[in-house]
C-alpha cells in the first residue's frame, strides 16, 4: 500500500495532493495514508506539505528511487522488492535481517550512502553519496561448500556491465573486485547463513564508486581507488548503471542455478587482471607470493611458486604485485 501512495503521489508530478484524495482513491483511511507518508519521508523521499495540508512529491532526477528503478528494469525476480533509503548504517545488514524475517529471493537493498559500509575482512568500505551501494538476497537451492562459487557472479556482472556500458577496460582481481587498470572501482562482500547442510540465505553487497570524487576520499585510498566519473569525465546515470547490473546479475544467477558454473569461471577468466601477474596472497598472518595461473572449476587460484610447486588458494586477500 506504500507503493501505491507513492504512485499517486508520484501521478501528480509536482503538483500538490490532498490527504483526503489519497485515501478516497485507495480506499484507505486517512491515518493509513499518514503512515505511510511518515514512512516514505523516513526512507527518503522529500514530501512537502502545504499550508493547508496538501501532499507535493519533491523530485530528485539523479536518486535511485525505487519506482524509478522498476520502471525499465529488465529481471524477472532480482529486484522486484526494493528496500530504498537515503542513509543507512549497512545495505548488508539491513539485507541480513530483512533475509532473517523471510524476505524473498531477489529483494534488493539499496541506500544513497551508508554511514558503517562494511568492506571484506572487517574494513570500513567508504560510502558517499553518488555511489551504488546495494546488497541482494539470494536463496540458491545448493550446498553451503559451493557457496563461494556465487561471489564470482556479482564481480563478473559489475565489470561486464561497466566494460559494456562505458567502454572501459574493466577487469577482475581474483576473487572479485573490479579495477580499472589496476585501480578499484568496485568490490563486493557475500554473507551467509547455513543450515547444517542448506543455505538458509545469501546476502551479496555490491558497491560502485560511480560519480564519487576520488580526491574527497581518505588520502590513503586515493592511489588506489577509481571512479566511473574519474575515468569519464563526467557523471553517469546510476539508474542505469543499477538497472543493467541488475539484469546482467540475474542472467549469470539463473546460470549457477543450472548448473552452469563453468559458463560464468569463462567470462570471469576472460576478464581476469589476475591470471598471469606475480601476487601475493595474505590469510591471517601468512604469505603467500607467486605466479597466478589460473582458476580452478571451483574458483580457487592455483599459484606457481618459485620452486615451481602449485598451491590452491581458495580464499585470501590478493595483493598484485
Ligand atoms: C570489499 O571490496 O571490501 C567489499 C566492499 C563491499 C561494499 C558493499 S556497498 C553495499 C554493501 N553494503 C555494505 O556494507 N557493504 C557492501
Amino acid at each position: 500500500m506504500k507503493d501505491k501512495v507513492l504512485e499517486t503521489l508520484y501521478e501528480k508530478k509536482g503538483e500538490y495532493i490532498s490527504l483526503d484524495s489519497i485515501a478516497s482513491k485507495l480506499e484507505i483511511p486517512v491515518a493509513e495514508v499518514q503512515e505511510h507518508v511518515t514512512s516514505l519521508k523516513n526512507e527518503g523521499y522529500t514530501i512537502e506539505t502545504s499550508s493547508t495540508g496538501e501532499l507535493k512529491l519533491k523530485e530528485d532526477l539523479t536518486l535511485l528511487l525505487p519506482h524509478k528503478l522498476k520502471d525499465s528494469l529488465k529481471t524477472n525476480y532480482i529486484g522486484k522488492e526494493i528496500h530504498y533509503f537515503r542513509e543507512v548504517d549497512s545495505t548488508n545488514e539491513v539485507a541480513k535481517k530483512l533475509a532473517r524475517n523471510g524476505a524473498p529471493e531477489g529483494t534488493v537493498v539499496i541506500a544513497e550512502s551508508q554511514r558503517r559500509g562494511k568492506g571484506r575482512r572487517g574494513k570500513k568500505w567508504i560510502s558517499p553519496l553518488g555511489g551504488a551501494w546495494l546488497s541482494i538476497i539470494l536463496r540458491p537451492n545448493t550446498l553451503p561448500i559451493n557457496a563461494p562459487q556465487l561471489t564470482f557472479i556479482a564481480g563478473v556482472a559489475a565489470a561486464q556491465t561497466i566494460k559494456n556500458e562505458y567502454g572501459l577496460d574493466a577487469g577482475i582481481k581474483w576473487p572479485n573486485d573490479v579495477l580499472i587498470d589496476d585501480k578499484k572501482v568496485c568490490g563486493v562482500l557475500t554473507e551467509i547463513s547455513t543450515e547444517i547442510d542448506t543455505i538458509d540465505y545469501i546476502v551479496t553487497g555490491i558497491g560502485i564508486d560511480a560519480n564519487i570524487d576520488v580526491n574527497l576520499l581518505p588520502s590513503e585510498l586515493q592511489d588506489t581507488t577509481t571512479s566511473l566519473k574519474s575515468e569519464l569525465n563526467q557523471d553517469i546515470s546510476r539508474m542505469i548503471l543499477v538497472q543493467k547490473f541488475l539484469g546482467n546479475f540475474e542472467a549469470m544467477y539463473d546460470e549457477f542455478n543450472k548448473g552452469n558454473f563453468h559458463e560464468i569461471l569463462k567470462k570471469w577468466r576472460q576478464l581476469s587482471k589476475t591470471i598471469g601477474r606475480q601476487v601475493e596472497i595474505r590469510k591471517g598472518t601468512e604469505f603467500v607470493r607467486g605466479e597466478a595461473i589460473g582458476v580452478n572449476s571451483k574458483g580457487a587460484l592455483i599459484l606457481e611458486l618459485d620452486d615451481g610447486t602449485l598451491r590452491k588458494i581458495i580464499s585470501g586477500e590478493c595483493r598484485h604485485i
